[in-house]
């Protein structure tokens, strides 16, 4: 039997990247997924479309994750489809660097209410779906928080945020059976990476010395582990950041 059927997944910001990875992944092991998306219809529209003709269950629903109600519509649509939520990840995110010079009021804005907001909203309705059985947040952070990389002071924030909402919701939701864990990235080489200028860069050049594994990831050096956590198979861990990064930190 494959790890997740029978179960519902809800991944945020999965119409690419890592999060349409993730989605693709949870559901060739079974789980009926849904995937979110803010903007790119058609790139979500392509991963339902994915994991259909591979047999799977998958529906889209557009919502920004740092809008309260866009978040409920979001949740109650997963409610009428399936009744009932096992699997949430907290994937949508965005990231900026710049030197703090350039800091703005409108930056931190973004990145925090996308990053931040949006995984503490999407959370609070998500355990309002888990059933008695409990579920996985598997809230996606990244390796910044062990590198600090300089320019990053905003974007390593709210990853730093996620870590610690991470252990703390994993305590407060444990007697739930709710598990919590966090699972941090290295660079992985997604359509945001390229927008942001990293591919080709000397941040890129300097991981690719210093990972102990020498190279940047894919997408699919990070899925693997999400379907772990969101399996049974990590059903005593809880609390965890686990860094996905060529072991670079
Ligand atoms: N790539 C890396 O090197 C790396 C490393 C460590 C951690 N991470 C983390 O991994 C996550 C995904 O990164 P990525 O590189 O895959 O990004 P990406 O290629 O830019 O894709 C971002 C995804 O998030 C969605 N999204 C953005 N803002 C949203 C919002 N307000 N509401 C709902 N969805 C939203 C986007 O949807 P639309 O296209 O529809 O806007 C898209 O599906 C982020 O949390 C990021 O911080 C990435």
């Amino acid at each position: 039997m494959s790890k997740l059927s029978g179960k519902v997944a809800v991944v945020t910001g999965a119409s690419k990247g890592i999060g349409a990875d993730i989605a693709k992944g949870l559901a060739r092991e079974g789980a009926s997924v849904v995937v979110n998306y803010a903007a790119s219809k058609e790139g979500a529209e392509k991963v339902v479309s994915e994991i259909t003709q591979a047999g799977g269950n998958a529906f889209a629903v557009q919502g920004d994750v740092a809008k309260e109600a866009d978040v409920n519509r979001l949740f109650e649509e997963t409610r009428k489809a399936f009744g009932k939520l096992d699997v949430l990840v907290n994937n949508a995110g965005v990231y900026q660097f710049s030197p703090i010079e350039e800091f703005s009021p409108e930056l931190y804005s973004r990145l925090f209410n996308t990053n931040v907001l949006g995984t503490l909203l999407a959370t609070r309705e998500a355990v309002k779906l888990f059933g008695d059985n409990g579920g996985s947040i598997i809230n996606i952070g990244s390796a910044v928080t062990e590198l600090h990389p300089p320019t990053s002071a905003v974007y390593t924030g709210t990853k730093g945020a996620i870590d610690s909402i991470t252990a703390v919701l994993s305590k407060e939701l444990g007697p739930r059976k709710i598990r919590v864990n966090a699972l941090n990235p290295g660079m992985i080489e997604t359509e945001g990476v390229h927008s942001a200028g990293f591919i080709g860069s000397d941040f890129q050049k300097s991981i690719e010395v210093e990972a102990p594994l020498g190279r940047i990831g894919q997408p699919n050096d990070v899925t693997p582990v999400a379907v772990f956590l969101a399996s049974d198979d990590s059903g005593w861990v809880t609390g965890e950041t686990i860094v996905a990064s060529g072991g670079h930190r």
